[in-house]
């Protein structure tokens, strides 16, 4: 019941509209109604349990209803609520220190709310940057890849890769192209040298950045070859193109390191970073920057030469105050050595267990998963999205949330994606592999090709 006397999901299906949903169907299937959450699990009003396998949205890292997070909150609450970030507070000052000396390089921070408008600033930066920088005035083109995704926002839906997410809302962005990007599982080309192909056909002097995620997440987990990166920052040096580094989804631990381009020894020009920031517990994003692209900001007072970008949430006092404790946490209890460790022996435990003719591939870093469902292992014809949902409903049926890639790439909406708090325990990945395994049995069983 709600606080109105009516049914809840009565009056959900009269007032909310919910993303990525036909609401058509909503009736026959409402979403679940959480209550409240604990650990790795949420819970209904009447106590009914899921294990949350994909962390709300792969941020809650260091799991849910952690108090120590809601009383920092309320102290800064208290102690001061809001001041605009053109003034400073000590938690965005602390926390800006803080990321910079995680990360290990000289530069600044922009905070932001959301994954989206961190590389829309980013995006706005880079551009700017070239046209204060000596040859760089014709620089404006965005290269982003294919299958990734960058936020729902028109300039950061340009950079996205992602067709079924930009189909209906164009003409979006111009400026704004996309390159392949490396599938071990499905793409054989040599990505690196299509985006120098693409910087050369579209004329170096035009483009002034390059973004990608170091795993492609949300498009379906995909990692690069071990020479991908290196060979990526060579030619974003050669032909002076700026390297942004989207980690809203790789950064702070999910990949088992504290962000993800550390697996490759290759640093960004700018990174992008949101969600693990602050475990979900508030909404914060933040557009890192290298000290040489700040300095071309840097001119005499009058002109336009400074940022003039502004949002009047970035940097809240509540947002950066629980931030900050969140990678206190994060740092006191080990969590990303935690993840490597307990993402290794997931990944290594579904790939054995899910010995199923319709799983194709199981790949991940840390605890950042995809299992990719095929109709046929030898062709790798992909599962229907209407088999691939069965699936994920079966597993939810069974007390598990998995995700799954959905309206990213045509006909690949058969990934499922596996991304839980970085606190799982053993017992808890069994409970996860257990269930995933029976849900490929009751839902594929002997039903689909293979
Ligand atoms: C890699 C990546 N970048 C950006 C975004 C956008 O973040 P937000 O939803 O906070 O705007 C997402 C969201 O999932 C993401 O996965």
């Amino acid at each position: 019941m709600s606080k109105t006397g009516r049914d809840l999901s009565e009056v959900d299906l009269e007032s909310l509209w919910h993303p990525l949903t036909q609401h058509s169907q909503l009736a026959a299937s409402p979403p679940l109604v959480i209550d409240s959450a604990s650990g790795s699990f949420l819970y209904d009003r009447n106590g009914r349990r899921w294990l949350d396998a994909v962390s709300g949205l792969w941020c809650v890292n260091v799991g849910h209803g952690r108090t120590e997070l809601a009383e920092v909150a309320r102290g800064q609450m208290e102690k001061l609520a809001y001041v605009p970030a053109t003034m400073s507070h000590e938690s965005s000052v602390l926390l800006a220190r803080k990321i910079l000396d995680l990360l290990g390089f000289d530069g600044k921070v922009y905070f932001a709310v959301s994954g989206s408008e961190a590389n829309e600033a980013a995006f706005k930066i880079a551009r700017q940057y070239h046209r204060q920088t000596p040859g760089g005035a014709g620089r404006y083109k965005i290269i982003g890849r294919i299958r990734s995704y960058h936020g729902n926002t028109l300039g950061a839906l340009s950079a996205s890769g992602q067709e079924e997410r930009r189909r209906g809302y164009e003409p979006l962005a111009p400026g704004f192209l996309n390159v392949e990007a490396p599938d071990s599982y499905r793409v054989s080309a040599d990505c690196a040298a299509a985006l120098e192909g693409a910087i050369l056909a579209e004329g170096a002097d035009s483009v002034a950045a390059f973004v990608m995620e170091p795993v492609i997440a949300g498009g379906g987990v995909l990692l690069p070859p071990k020479d991908y990166l290196p060979r990526v920052r060579e030619i974003c040096d050669r032909h002076g193109v700026l390297l942004i580094l989207d980690e809203v989804v790789t950064g702070f631990g999910r990949t088992g390191r504290w962000f993800g381009h550390q697996h490759w020894g290759v640093e960004p020009d700018i990174l992008t970073l949101a969600k693990g920031i602050a475990s979900g517990y508030m909404p914060l994003a933040a557009t890192v920057v290298r000290q040489r692209i700040f300095e071309a900001f840097l001119a005499e007072p009058g002109g336009f030469e400074h940022y003039r970008h502004v949002n009047t949430y970035g940097g809240h006092p509540v947002a950066t105050a629980v931030a900050l404790r969140n990678l206190e946490i994060v740092e006191r209890e080990g969590l990303v050595e935690r993840a490597a460790e307990m993402g290794r022996r997931l990944l290594g435990s579904l790939q054995s267990r899910l010995d199923h003719p319709q799983v194709g591939d199981v790949r991940g870093l840390g605890l950042l998963v995809g299992i990719e469902l095929v109709q046929d292992r030898a062709t790798r014809e992909p599962l229907s999205s209407d088999d691939a949902a069965r699936v994920v409903k079966r597993c939810a049926q069974e007390g598990v949330i998995v995700g799954r890639t959905i309206n990213t790439a045509p006909g690949l909406s058969n990934v499922l994606i596996v991304a839980p708090p970085f606190t799982l325990s053993d017992e808890e990945a069994e409970f996860l592999v257990g269930t995933l395994e029976a849900a490929l049995t009751k839902e594929l069983g002997a039903g689909v090709r293979g």
